[in-house]
C-alpha cells in the first residue's frame, strides 16, 4: 500500500477501541508509526507518541478513566469556563461529557485534511448542562495526526442560540518532561500575566526565559502564536502554534499541591508541565448563528532548534 500524503487514507489509518468502562476511544495513526489516542470521554486526547513510540503528553498514573471525572492529563478541552470564576464546574463541563462522532462535519480547508488522519468529534448541550449554561451550542472538535507526527486540534464552536453568549476556553495540555527543573519557556518573555496564586493579580514578565523552581498558575495575555517549551535533559522542545487563542496558561503544582490531588503522584509535578493556548481573560462573545475557532498545533522539533528558528516560524 502506498504511503505517500496523496494517497493515504485517514480511514484506513484509524481504529475504535473500547477502555474498561466501554467508552470508545479512537487510535489515530501517521505511516511513519507516531500516534495520537483519542477518549470520546471529553474529547481527550490522552496519548501522542512521535515514531519511535515515545509519549510526548503526561498522565498521571493515579489517573481515574471514570466519568464524570476528568483524566488528569492529556490534553483536556475547557469549555464553556475555563478556571473556576461562576456557578459552573472548574474549567467547565465539556471535558466530562461522552462525545459523539461526527460523520459529517462542514468542511473544514483541505490542509487540515490532506495526508492527516483525524477524528471529528461532537458535543451539543444535555438539558443538564442547559441547566448550568442555558445556552445552545455546537462543538466540533477535529484532532489530527500529521505525516510529520504534528498533532493538531481544531475546536468549532457555534452558537444555535436565539441570543449571544460568551465563554472561555483552553486546550489543557500536560507535557511530559523529563524533569522540570531542566525545562523552560521561550515565548512568554516580558508579557503581561494574571496570577491565579494571588486571586488573578496581574503582572508583568521579566525579560528571561521561564525556568521552574516552586508552584506556578499564571494566564500569560496576548502571547505570541508560536511558543516553545525546551527539555534540556531529552534535547527536545516543543514547539506550540496556536490561532484564535490569545493566552497561555502555565501551570505546575510543585511538591505541596502535588500532594493534595488524590489523581496525582506526589512526585509527578517534576515529570509535567501544562502549557495551554487559551481564551481566559476576555471571553469570547458569540452572536446567534456565529462560529468561533480555535486551533492548537503541536510539534516536537530536537533542541538543536533555537530561539532564533523560533523568530523564524514566526515571521
Ligand atoms: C490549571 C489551573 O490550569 O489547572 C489550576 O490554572 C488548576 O488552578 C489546574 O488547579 C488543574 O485543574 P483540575 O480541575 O484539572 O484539577
Amino acid at each position: 500500500m502506498g504511503h505517500s500524503a496523496a494517497v493515504w487514507d485517514h480511514r484506513a489509518a484509524i481504529e475504535m477501541t473500547e477502555d474498561w468502562n466501554g467508552i470508545q476511544q479512537v487510535l489515530l495513526r501517521n505511516p511513519r508509526g507516531a500516534s495520537a489516542r483519542v477518549s470520546l470521554h471529553g474529547g481527550h486526547v490522552i496519548s501522542w507518541r512521535n515514531d519511535r513510540g515515545e509519549e510526548l503528553l503526561f498522565t498521571s498514573s493515579k489517573a481515574l478513566f471514570k466519568p464524570p471525572k476528568a483524566i488528569r492529563g492529556g490534553i483536556l478541552v475547557c469549555f464553556p469556563q475555563f478556571g473556576n470564576c461562576d456557578s459552573l464546574e472548574q474549567h467547565g463541563f465539556a471535558r466530562n461529557k461522552i462525545w459523539t462522532i461526527d460523520d459529517n462535519p462542514p468542511p473544514l480547508h483541505p490542509n487540515d485534511s490532506l495526508g492527516k488522519s483525524f477524528i471529528d468529534l461532537l458535543l451539543k448541550p444535555s438539558e443538564e448542562d442547559m441547566k448550568c449554561w442555558p445556552h445552545s451550542f455546537e462543538f466540533r472538535l477535529r484532532v489530527s495526526l500529521a505525516a510529520d507526527g504534528n498533532l493538531t486540534l481544531i475546536s468549532r464552536i457555534r452558537n444555535i442560540n436565539g441570543k449571544p453568549f460568551s465563554f472561555s476556553f483552553a486546550y489543557h495540555s500536560y507535557l511530559s518532561v523529563s524533569d522540570i527543573s531542566e525545562v523552560r519557556i521561550e515565548g512568554l518573555e516580558t508579557l503581561d500575566y494574571l496570577d491565579n496564586l494571588r486571586q488573578r493579580e496581574r503582572f508583568t514578565e521579566q525579560g528571561d526565559a521561564i525556568t521552574f523552581e516552586y508552584e506556578i498558575d499564571r494566564v500569560y495575555l496576548h502571547s505570541p502564536n508560536f511558543v516553545a517549551v525546551l527539555d534540556h535533559e531529552r534535547k527536545r522542545t516543543y514547539v506550540i502554534k496556536k490561532e484564535g487563542l490569545p493566552d497561555v496558561v502555565v501551570w505546575n503544582p510543585w511538591e505541596k499541591r502535588s500532594k493534595a490531588m488524590v489523581d496525582f503522584g506526589d512526585e509527578e509535578y517534576q515529570q509535567m508541565l501544562c502549557v495551554d493556548g487559551a481564551a481566559v481573560e476576555k471571553p469570547i462573545i458569540l452572536k446567534p448563528g456565529e462560529e468561533w475557532t480555535g486551533r492548537l498545533e503541536l510539534a516536537v522539533v530536537p533542541s538543536s532548534y533555537h530561539s532564533e528558528d523560533l523568530d523564524r516560524h514566526r515571521s
